[in-house]
């Protein structure tokens, strides 16, 4: 038996002027995504955004169902929109965000929405950047999506 550990690593940001552009930009389009949310049941909308390396920048909102397990989340929304559109362009940055009672709050992906981040990494190659908005206007980003699903089904960089 031998007992062993697992580092996640992430980085903090204070708000986000502090982002580089590109991923204030990229926080901002699912700021932006926020107000497509269809959360009737919920009432949480969630914005995300995926950019591709083209530099092109796709966003995608919760998309709710009477039937709750038939909704989805604005991650997958965004992602599959991206891939459906444009296949052929590899996904480097991803961006989530809810907006809740009137204000901006924390949303972190779900595990389903974890699993189909991995997928795409091995698809296109590359890790993905992935920023999550925090309570008070932080910003999360961990690079790679091992550090949010470790000892993930299938992964394969
Ligand atoms: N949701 C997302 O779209 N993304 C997340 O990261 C967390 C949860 C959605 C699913 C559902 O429509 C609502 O938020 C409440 O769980």
């Amino acid at each position: 038996m031998e007992e062993k550990r697992l580092v996640i690593n992430y980085v903090e940001y204070g708000t986000l002027a502090e982002l580089p552009d590109d991923a204030r930009r990229l926080m901002e389009c699912a700021m932006e995504a926020t107000r497509s949310a269809y959360a009737p049941y919920s009432k949480f909308h969630v914005g995300a955004a995926v950019l591709l390396a083209d530099g092109t920048l796709v966003s995608g909102s919760n998309q709710e169902n009477v039937a709750y397990p038939s909704g989805l989340c604005a991650e997958r929304t965004a992602l599959f929109r991206a891939s459906a559109q444009s296949p052929e362009q590899a996904v480097v940055a991803l961006a989530v965000v809810g907006y809740f009672g009137g204000g901006f709050t924390e949303a972190s992906p779900c595990g389903a929405c974890r699993q189909v981040m991995s997928e795409y990494e091995t698809r296109y190659g590359n890790r993905l950047a992935i920023y999550c908005y925090l309570e008070g206007g932080r910003i999360r980003r961990v690079e790679g999506v091992e550090n949010l699903l470790p000892f993930s089904f299938g992964a394969d960089l």
